[in-house]
């Protein structure tokens, strides 16, 4: 049996819609049902928080998984990426207020939920940081002068829209990605490959 990883939430729910597009009767991870592991036929799903779907796949308890490539870029797991399944697309950005300048010589204090991720881009600008880690509601960080900038994902622009905030550098692109456990590559091959073939046919 192939042991999928998903994720709970918003990218959890275009999952198990492009899972039903191949064929498979999702009804049983529907209608808000909280159990955390389902067989459908040859398939097991395991549903999981975002951030630890890489984890189960790293550790093999998992054979693949879905993940954003934000989260793929900031933990840097040890797996294969096989797949960009082209949902969740969204844009890992550096915002700030409307009108924002680079502070010059000061240390430049960064917001993020991806403090990895900010601290590569701007270590490859040499441009010294502060970087605070936060858990969410990025978008409060520079409103209330706890940064000057942040490092988030943009997706419709909304939030940015909505706090007064705009894009000032693009990072890099992020959708939903398949990822493997190396092992479980090597000698599920022929099972992890069906399943993205018939993904790749929908
Ligand atoms: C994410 C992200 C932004 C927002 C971007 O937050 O961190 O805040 O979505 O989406 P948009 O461009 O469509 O507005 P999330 O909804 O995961 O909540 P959080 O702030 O609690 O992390």
């Amino acid at each position: 049996m192939l042991k999928m990883a998903i994720p709970t939430g918003r990218m959890g729910e275009a999952v198990i819609e492009a899972l039903e597009r191949t064929g498979l009767d999702c009804r049983q991870l529907k209608n808000g049902s909280r159990k955390l592991i389902q067989d459908l036929g040859s398939l097991q799903i395991i549903r999981v928080k975002p951030s630890d779907v890489a984890v189960y796949v790293e550790h093999g308890v998992a054979d693949v998984g879905i993940i954003g490539k934000d989260i793929l870029l900031e933990t840097e797991p040890d797996v294969f990426e096989l797949f960009d399944l082209g949902f969740g697309a969204c844009r890992m950005s550096v915002a700030a207020p409307k009108g924002y300048e680079d502070p010059g010589k000061e240390i430049l204090r960064v917001a993020t939920k991806y403090p990895h991720t900010a601290t590569k881009h701007f270590a490859a600008k040499n441009r010294p940081t502060e970087i605070i880690a936060l858990n969410g509601s990025i978008e409060i960080a520079p409103l209330v002068g706890l940064s000057h900038v942040i490092v988030d994902i943009v997706e419709t622009g909304t939030t940015l829209r909505e706090n007064g905030l705009e894009i000032v550098e693009v990072i890099a692109p992020s959708s939903a990605r398949c990822i493997a456990n190396k092992a479980s590559y090597q000698f599920k091959r022929d099972e992890i490959d069906a399943l993205l073939d018939a993904w790749s046919e929908k």
